[in-house]
């Protein structure tokens, strides 16, 4: 019953050579509250039953004396064709070394963000300088964050600022063996899904 209720899409790799699905859409979508959000960026939203993890660990990051935001969350299919068709007028092919085609976004499952701090209030190399990044690998883990594209990823550059959430239980077994989400097993990891949101 609980496996049933949960997204059997929230633990499949999708990134370049990984479709997801056309009609996919998270089966609870919640709005971020502003607070956790870079200033006068419109509405975002995030997984209903995983908003929480995020909302934990950004007050945490902020005792920890670290103001970081999000600047991008879900993405439908439609958004991330719009998004990419404006990469691509700019960027060329260039521009597949760094946004996914729709379909193919971790975005779109609606666990994932992009982070980044209100210094540089835009997505680039210099958040892994940071002194939040080095809180983020040190601590997401613990609210089931991963960084899905580490230095030297198969699939895109390195993208300091592109958390995953894959809950609590997988994010401790990849940190503690110091892996990363892409690298194992679809079969292993798919035995964490069930527990995904304890
Ligand atoms: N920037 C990542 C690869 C995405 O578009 O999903
Ligand atoms: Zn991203």
């Amino acid at each position: 019953d609980k496996l049933s209720k949960t997204d059997e899409e929230l633990l499949q790799k999708y990134s370049r050579t990984y479709f997801l699905n056309e009609n996919f859409i998270p089966m609870r979508l919640s709005k971020i509250n502003n607070r956790y959000v870079m200033p006068d960026k419109k509405d975002l939203y995030f997984h209903g039953n995983g908003v929480k993890f995020l909302e934990d660990m950004l007050d945490d990051a902020k005792d920890a004396g670290f103001d970081i935001r999000i600047i991008s969350a879900y993405r439908s299919f439609d958004e991330q064709t719009d998004l990419k068709g404006q990469y691509t007028q700019i960027y060329g092919s260039g521009s597949n070394a760094f946004s996914a085609d729709q379909g193919y976004s971790e975005h779109q499952l609606g666990t994932t963000v992009d982070i980044v701090d209100m210094d540089t209030r835009t997505t680039s190399d210099s958040f892994a300088n940071t002194e939040a990044y080095k809180w983020l690998v040190d601590n997401a883990y613990r609210y089931g964050f991963v960084l899905s594209y580490p230095e030297n990823n198969a699939f895109y550059i390195f993208e300091p600022w592109h958390w995953r959430f894959v809950g609590v239980d997988l994010a401790r077994d990849l940190h503690r063996a110091d892996a990363q989400f892409y690298e194992w097993d679809q079969r292993k990891i798919d035995g964490y899904l069930i527990k995904i949101f304890d």
